[in-house]
């Protein structure tokens, strides 16, 4: 067990000659087996979702147009899905991840993802996208590095630290599921991991003997500080006592850098910080992660605690958390700190050149389309979330896949570009007809009670604009036509709305979702079918030759020999892999 574990462990990553790969681009390859492991981390025993053995994953790590593998083992007693929200899949959603593109993986099946980072940089994460088993688990975070001829805008850190951070109950997806099936909402989360451990026993409220995340650094250093809010449905305040973080990243683009003591990060949201290391170390510093937009005296426990060590430290870290600095009770200067992410658009990123160079502000927008969000209502029975009236049912054939073999009936191209006032809510399997090519704006606007994260897959969109109220066509006056960020997942405040605009260059069908696991769960969320006309639809990447049949289909599926999979790899595989070790190639000059 514990060499297969080591194994596991192990990714190589090679260069492969050009010829053998698209563009001639790198590979890195791995090998994930996704698996129930008991662990406690509020001191609770309980089942999560590991990966080789590891909560949270282990990092996904690549290049600028890197070609990823990954063989995905599905050791759980659920299918399984992992997507990889950001990763942009161009011409890809084969690769996704999400139900309503891509089969399920069978409980004891294999099946390999294989995409490029095509164009990114930056950070991101993945996770299980079926049946609520993010709330188990099963999550990790992954980096895209600048390529060596493109330069950061910042020095070159000492040193990189990831925080995976998240709202945990101590009961498990199953159970989590239960509650909403039977029409209750979740209720306040038993806690919030970082890194997958509770917090320190900051005082009398934590209860004894949790195991908690302590980061090592030097004085004088700066690190990459990489944060994920990788949780069920609750939005989290970041800080690091005393110090500050310099905001420089989010969701592939730089920003214009800028010093905070403490973030905002929405549930899906990713973002990095430099931190330097430039206190006097009379003690250790609190990491933490704590609940917001929520009655803070009530939510106490939803809060991370972590330890920041310096190496020449002389204490533990004492008395009481730092605050944050805005006060949500003041939802303007909450807003603010929102606005104040900028792109930076002197700087490079995937690309030599400035991000800042593509001019969004001039283009014409060609179609807007308001998505509302309400809160929770029944419908035929049941409890369920919507957006514009309608409740996504998903298809039960993957809607590329049902495409591409003529399966007809299994979606409807009708989503309301508007909320239906005048209609009942309804359960539909409704998606938006995009045009390839528009430059369009969507407004998401929220009026349900809780901050909500819209993340769409497939894109990057910059959010040109937030405000309380309701959006009506003349706020286009209020947007940054120069230098808004884009971003992948945005938040959307309770009686508010964001604006954002996308350019409709990625063919496929592409999940436009809540990331709020409990509404997500209860179906609000659609896709967006972008083709071609030109090309008669095909101007996707062919369907891959793994790909999974299902619904419709599933007579096409093949069996899988699961007990020779096994064995392969207990044995030859384990060996084939360590010859593979040999082949790394360290440096990888990637040019496109
Ligand atoms: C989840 O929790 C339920 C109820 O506590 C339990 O019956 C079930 O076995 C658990 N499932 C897993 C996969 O741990
Ligand atoms: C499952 O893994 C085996 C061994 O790595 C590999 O040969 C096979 O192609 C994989 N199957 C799929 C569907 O990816
Ligand atoms: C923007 O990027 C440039 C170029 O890398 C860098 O020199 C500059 O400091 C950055 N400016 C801000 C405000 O982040
Ligand atoms: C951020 O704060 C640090 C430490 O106080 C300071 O040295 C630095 O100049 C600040 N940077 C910016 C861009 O404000
Ligand atoms: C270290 O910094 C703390 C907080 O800034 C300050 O209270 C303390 O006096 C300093 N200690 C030394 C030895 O400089
Ligand atoms: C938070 O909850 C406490 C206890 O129920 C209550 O006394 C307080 O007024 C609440 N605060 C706000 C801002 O609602
Ligand atoms: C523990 O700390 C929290 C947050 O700093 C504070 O609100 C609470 O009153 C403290 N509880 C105890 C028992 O000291
Ligand atoms: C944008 O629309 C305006 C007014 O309808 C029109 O005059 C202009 O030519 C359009 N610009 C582009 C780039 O299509
Ligand atoms: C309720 O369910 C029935 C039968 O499945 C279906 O025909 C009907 O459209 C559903 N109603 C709504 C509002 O979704
Ligand atoms: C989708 O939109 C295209 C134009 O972009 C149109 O030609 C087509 O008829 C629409 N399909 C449906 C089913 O409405
Ligand atoms: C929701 O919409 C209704 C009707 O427009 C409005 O009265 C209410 O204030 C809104 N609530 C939120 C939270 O947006």
């Amino acid at each position: 067990m514990a060499a297969t574990a080591y194994f596991f462990a192990l990714f190589f990553s090679f260069a492969l000659l050009s010829g053998f790969s698209l563009a001639g681009d790198p590979f890195v390859s791995y090998v994930f087996e996704v698996s129930y492991i008991t662990a406690s981390p509020l001191g609770v025993p309980q089942q999560v979702i590991a990966v080789n053995g590891k909560f949270p994953g282990p990092v996904i790590s690549g290049t600028t147009n890197y070609n990823v593998v990954v063989n995905v083992f599905n050791r759980l007693d659920e299918p399984l899905l992992l997507t990889w929200p950001g990763v942009e899949m161009r011409r890809n959603s084969w690769q996704d991840g999400v139900v309503g593109t891509n089969c399920p993986i069978p409980p004891q099946w294999n099946f390999t993802y294989d995409f490029q980072l095509k164009d990114q940089i930056g950070s991101f994460y993945y996770f299980p996208s079926l049946n609520f088993q993010k709330a188990s688990g099963g999550f990790g975070p992954v980096i895209i590095n600048n390529r060596d001829l493109v330069p950061l805008p910042f020095p070159m850190p000492d040193g990189e630290i990831t925080f995976v951070i998240g709202d945990w109950f101590t009961q498990n997806h199953t159970a989590l599921r239960s509650i909403l099936d039977s029409g209750k909402e979740l209720g306040m989360p038993d806690g919030v991991l970082i890194n997958g451990k509770g917090p320190y026993k900051y005082n009398s409220s934590v209860p004894d003997g949790i195991e908690y995340e302590t980061v090592h650094v030097d004085p004088g250093k700066t690190y990459r500080i990489r944060v994920h809010n990788v949780g069920i449905s609750t939005s989290l305040n970041f800080r690091i006592q005393n110090h500050k973080l310099l905001l420089v990243e989010t969701e592939g683009r730089y920003t214009s850098q800028t010093n905070f003591t403490d973030f905002d990060i929405h549930v899906g949201q990713s973002y990095s910080f430099l931190v330097t290391m430039d206190q006097n170390a009379t003690s250790d510093y609190y990491i933490v992660a704590s609940a917001r937009f929520v009655n803070e005296t009530v939510w106490q426990r939803v809060t991370g605690v972590g330890i920041l060590h310096y190496s020449n430290s002389k204490g533990q870290a004492s008395g009481p958390l730092p605050v944050p600095a805005t006060d949500v009770s003041h939802p303007w200067s909450v807003m603010n700190q929102q606005r104040a992410i900028k792109q930076n658009t002197s700087a490079s990123g995937a690309r030599p050149n400035p991000q800042g160079s593509y001019h969004y502000g001039q283009i014409n927008i060609t179609s807007t389309y308001i998505l509302r969000s309400m809160p929770p209502t029944t419908i035929n029975g049941s409890l369920r979330a919507t957006l514009n009236g309608i409740s996504f049912l998903n298809p039960s054939t993957p809607m590329r896949l049902a495409d591409q073999h003529k399966v007809k009936g299994d979606y409807k191209l009708n989503f309301p570009e508007r909320p239906l006032d005048n209609r009942p809510p309804r359960i539909d399997t409704s998606v938006i007809n995009a045009t390839y090519k528009g430059f369009i704006q969507v407004i998401f606007q929220n009026n349900d009670t809780k901050v909500q994260s819209f993340h769409i897959d497939g894109y990057s969109f910059y959010v040109v604009a937030m405000d309380f109220g309701i959006w009506s066509e003349d706020k286009k006056g209020t947007y940054n036509n120069w230098d808004a960020i884009s971003r992948s997942t945005i938040e959307v405040y309770p009686g508010a709305w964001t604006a954002v605009l996308i350019s409709l260059d990625n063919v496929g069908i592409w999940n436009i979702r809540v990331e709020n696991l409990d509404r997500w769960y209860l179906g609000q969320e659609t896709y967006m079918r972008i083709v071609n006309p030109e090309e008669n639809g095909n101007t996707e990447m062919d369907q891959p030759d793994n790909v999974l049949y299902c619904g419709a289909l599933k007579t096409l599926q093949k069996e899988q020999h699961n007990s020779a999979a096994t064995s392969i790899l207990n044995g030859q595989l384990k060996l084939i892999f360590s010859m593979m070790m040999v082949l790394v190639v360290t440096s990888v000059s990637a040019f496109c």
